[in-house]
């Protein structure tokens, strides 16, 4: 038996490797899943110019301030915004402002004894600078050729009108919550969320709430599917994500007049530059670990033919390592979820054209894997200086933001995501799979008092095919109207399966 599973693997990887380097390259169309839109319908148009109305509010975060915004009055503007554009949530439900501007709404259970479970959306958005490169002005909020325009379309303020839309319907229905919904909107998640989701988690940590689940921003439905793969769409549930931690090497080098350079190529930049080379030619080894082993199981059966029985046999030690590899070589975003990442970020040396440096240093980021050891990525610099080792000191730079644990991928709080997900996504069939996410959300800060699972799902179709990843913090920011109105039917759905989550 033992000797046949072993051809058999063999034979696989064989066939798989054949595949790889050919035929699976030529990806056959699929249907588009993208839906005629319902833009005549009034409270679709409604709900829409509601959502492009908190586009056109600039609220920037920025590490540089003490509150973290750029512009106080900016959130202001958006608080003030919010209340005048989703009056039922403000005169029905407890609207609280954390850290000035930062927003939690809680909306009572009827049973007080179960846990509340918390949904995460944030305020702010990155800067949109560049205005004359987008085809419209960032701010503007557009509706526009079937796509709402503007910074923070896809990252994420869609998810927090989008919320607040079903909210606003579920109360109108007279739904009544079982278990306490929390909504948590912070100002400051994308410059680490310290001061918004941080006083908020410190705020519900004093009243003594223990989280019964999160949901957050993260994972998308991928209309194209994750070539080569899969090419049915897949809605990726981030169930873990990974760490992030930057150390500084700092080395010391014959320095001095440039006429005479040394000859044994000791100066700071021969050091620096051997350093880097080292860290790309051996980078941190890969691996196939939980929840991708859990990702690549739920694509098997919607996988081509080659790939089916390898993706489900994924966690296999004969098939794990040359997956592992194969996911590493493809694509920078695979490569994301099998290994820890490592990445040179910020390089200084060198003061003036003529003068060789007498020190330099460069900071490496790291994004460990859910499972790395605390202690990883210092030894793994350590290994890499070679003969500059008694030239070098390796120091922290910042907090070390540990991966998370990873939720399960099965039981109540998975299921309700899955349902949600599968039931108004798409017309079509999709796959609902686990993933890791290789970013940070603000679900970090609330890690301590969630007793269940975090997901991380921001339900917008996403496609690979219009370039839509790029312009997430990038140009053209936009969603499609039918997007974000599925999105409003998927918090809708949420919502009421969580006010009732028993357990
Ligand atoms: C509240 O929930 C707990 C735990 O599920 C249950 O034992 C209790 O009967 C519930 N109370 C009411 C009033 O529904
Ligand atoms: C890991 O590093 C910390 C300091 O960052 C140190 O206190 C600890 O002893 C180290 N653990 C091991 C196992 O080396
Ligand atoms: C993992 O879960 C435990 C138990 O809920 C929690 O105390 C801890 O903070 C979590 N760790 C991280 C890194 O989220
Ligand atoms: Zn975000």
């Amino acid at each position: 038996m033992l000797q046949r599973g072993l051809a058999k693997n063999i034979l696989v990887l064989v066939a798989l490797l054949a595949a790889l380097s050919g035929c699976i390259c030529s990806t056959p169309q699929h249907p588009e899943v993208l839906q005629a839109s319902h833009l005549a319908d009034e409270p679709s148009s409604a709900s829409l110019e509601r959502f492009a109305g908190f586009l056109r509010i600039p609220t920037v975060s920025s590490r540089e301030a003490p509150d973290h915004t750029r512009n106080p009055e900016t959130f202001t503007k958006a608080h003030e915004y919010l209340e005048s554009n989703f009056q039922d949530v403000w005169k029905q439900l407890d609207v609280e402002k954390v850290a000035e501007h930062s927003l939690l709404i809680t909306w009572p259970g009827t049973n007080s004894t179960l846990d509340p479970v918390l949904f995460i959306s944030h305020q702010d958005v990155v800067p949109a600078d560049d205005v004359d490169l987008w085809s419209v002005p960032p701010f503007s909020g557009l509706i526009k050729d079937g796509f709402v325009w503007g910074r923070g379309a896809i990252d994420t303020k869609f998810s927090l009108t989008a919320m607040l839309e079903a909210v606003t319907t579920l109360l109108a229905s007279n739904f009544k919550p079982e278990r306490t919904l929390l909504f948590g909107f912070g100002h400051d998640e994308e410059v680490g969320g310290e001061k918004g989701a941080g006083s908020i988690a410190r705020l519900l940590a004093s009243r003594g709430v223990q989280l019964d689940m999160v949901n957050d921003e993260g994972g998308m439905l991928s209309v194209d599917g994750l070539k080569p793969l899969t090419h049915t769409p897949v809605a990726l549930i981030g169930t873990a994500e990974k760490g992030f931690q930057s150390l500084r090497v700092t080395v010391k080098g014959t320095g001095g007049h440039s006429s005479r350079p040394p000859l044994d190529a000791s100066t700071v930049a021969d050091r620096m530059a051997r350093v880097i080379l080292a860290v790309d030619a051996q980078p941190p080894p890969t691996r196939l670990v939980a929840p991708t082993t859990s990702l690549l199981k739920a694509l098997a059966p919607k996988a081509p033919r080659a790939f089916r029985w390898i993706l489900s046999h994924c966690d296999n030690p004969l098939v794990a390592p040359s997956l592992a590899k194969y996911m590493a070589a493809k694509s920078a975003e695979f490569s994301g979820v099998v290994r820890t990442t490592v990445a040179p970020t910020v390089l200084q040396a060198g003061s003036a054209d003529n003068v060789m440096p007498q020190e330099g240093s460069i900071i490496f980021n790291f994004r460990p894997m859910p499972d790395e050891t605390a202690n990883y990525t210092k030894e793994f610099l350590e290994g890499h200086l070679g003969r500059d080792k008694a030239h070098a000191a390796i120091e922290y730079v910042g907090e070390y933001g540990l991966p998370s644990n990873v939720s399960a991928a099965q039981g109540a709080h998975w299921d309700i995501m899955h349902e949600a997900a599968s039931t108004t996504l798409s017309d079509q069939d999709i796959v609902v799979a686990p993933y890791l996410l290789t970013g940070s959300t603000d679900s970090k800060h609330y890690a301590s008092i969630v007793k269940g699972g975090i997901y991380r799902f921001s339900p917008l179709q996403l496609s690979m095919k219009a370039g839509d990843t790029r312009r997430i913090h990038g140009l053209d920011e936009r969603v499609t109207v039918n997007s974000y109105l599925k999105a409003v039917t998927f918090y809708e759905k949420l919502i009421k399966l969580s006010g009732s989550l028993s357990q």
